[in-house]
């Protein structure tokens, strides 16, 4: 990944869209790269126009085949991507149309495009002209924002929710912070936020959990070096209590990293026997080493693949293990609109067969009367209730352990959808070994 020479914030924008979109790169390390070089302001700015480029972008790819007569092919295609800032700019942003325009027009040159210069002012001067803002297509695919293989797939499973489905996913997510009750509680994390004037509101269903219903920098909440308190979703912060932690217990927390599940187990139970942390990603273990150094709590961290157990597995079987599979994230697309993008459908099946083959090799380190709690954080039921129906009917020693009343072997688990009680989209399912 290499940034343009010079700096300048419309053009490393535009250089963040184009390495998600055209080279399938997270943007969390192109924005990390390009934020580097620009002030706090103007960082929050690159990042809220990128995501904003995101959401939008089926409407956006509209207008440029409606303007742009012959496509931009090799390293120019990165001045498409430039030009769809140019209109996010004009109809979804405060930017006033003349410093869209003109800010965006000057950094062509920035890009290499320089002899594109009359094109992309052409282009951006008569979106203003003929008032394209206000001609948007009236396609339910295009005003979700979503690509269409993946409004279908959610159209498909929920019909009457797609809705509240699409506006949870373009909605940003409140922050959910998990009080660590080794170091304080809810009650008196309450009142140092109180006595810092930070306002704040409490979830009946979520032991330790604050959300935030105001912009904090996290690193300037109170007790953050600390380790008093961690950033955790609330869907998320319902993994610990579905595991039926007691003292003394052997733990598997497998795909672990980076480690916001193991740091509230630890929390909920700290006399537990051992609690691995395994993951297959060295780099991720690492900021989980971080995270539980800041949180002063203690795991056994293993690299290894998961599903290969004869590779790590001592022969001493869990009497609790929970499966928080690598999967689609489409639960959380409101919280990393690029993954909408980044994923394609054919992944979807790659990922149910890593997911059933971790599941199923896994089922064997765990001892009869063990409790498996298998979690993704997809709202497709082929990664969730698919999964967890075809793994009863495969294992006669597997039985549900409901979480809800309606739960039966043909429908398992709780589906937990974006916006939920102010949740990202989530899936848990618990099964017991006889
Ligand atoms: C959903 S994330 C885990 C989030 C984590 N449980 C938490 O709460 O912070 C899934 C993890 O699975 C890991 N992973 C993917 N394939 C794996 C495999 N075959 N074995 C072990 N870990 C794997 C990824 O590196 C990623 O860290």
């Amino acid at each position: 990944m290499k940034l343009p020479a010079k700096s300048d914030l419309r053009a490393d924008t535009a250089w963040v869209i184009f390495q998600v979109l055209e080279l399938g790169k997270s943007s969390r390390e192109a924005l990390a790269l390009a934020q580097a070089r620009h002030s706090k302001q103007d960082s929050a700015w690159l990042q809220e126009m990128a995501m904003g480029v995101f959401r939008h972008l089926p409407q956006l790819q509209i207008w440029l085949r409606a303007l742009l007569d012959q496509p931009l092919k090799g390293n120019k295609k990165i001045i498409e991507h430039l030009i769809l800032l140019g209109f996010y700019q004009q109809a979804y942003s405060r930017v006033s149309d003349h410093a869209a325009v003109s800010a965006t027009v000057n950094a062509t040159d920035v890009l290499g495009g320089g002899r594109l210069k009359g094109l992309v002012n052409a282009i951006l001067r008569n979106f203003q002209r003929q008032q394209m803002a206000g001609k948007t297509s009236d396609d339910a695919i295009v005003q979700s924002g979503l690509p269409k293989w993946l409004y279908k797939r959610l159209h498909a499973a929920y019909p009457t929710q797609i809705n509240d489905i699409v506006s949870a996913m373009n909605e940003p997510a409140p922050v959910w912070l998990r009080v660590n009750r080794l170091r304080s509680s809810v009650d008196e994390y309450c009142h140092l936020l109180t006595s810092q004037d930070i306002s704040f509101c409490l979830s009946p269903d979520h032991p330790d959990a604050v959300i935030l219903t105001e912009r904090v920098p996290i690193t300037s909440l109170p007790g953050y070096a600390e380790g008093w308190f961690s950033v955790q979703d609330g869907a998320a912060q319902l993994a610990a209590p579905l595991l039926q932690l007691q003292a003394n217990q052997r733990v598997l927390d497998c795909c672990a990293a980076p480690g916001g599940k193991s740091a509230h187990i630890l929390e909920t139970e700290p006399a537990l026997q051992q609690l691995i942390a395994l993951d297959s990603e060295s780099s991720r273990l690492t900021r989980m080493t971080e995270n539980m150094t800041r949180l002063q709590l203690n795991a056994d961290l293993v690299c290894a693949d998961a599903a290969d157990i004869n590779n790590w597995w001592d022969g001493n079987q869990f009497d609790r293990i929970l499966l928080d599979a690598p999967c689609s994230a489409t639960g959380v697309i409101r919280r990393h609109p690029d993954i909408r993008w980044l994923r394609k459908a054919s992944d979807i099946e790659a990922l149910q067969a890593l997911q059933y083959k971790i599941f199923s090799n896994l089922w064997p380190t765990l001892k009869p009367g063990g409790v498996l709690v298998y979690a993704t954080c997809s709202v497709l039921p082929a990664e969730n209730s698919d999964q967890v129906a075809r793994f009863l009917s495969e294992h006669s020693d597997a039985s549900l352990l409901k979480i809800n009343s309606q739960e039966t072997p043909e429908m398992p688990g709780r589906q937990i959808l974006p916006g939920e009680q102010q949740m990202d989209g989530f899936y848990y399912a618990r099964l017991l070994k006889s």
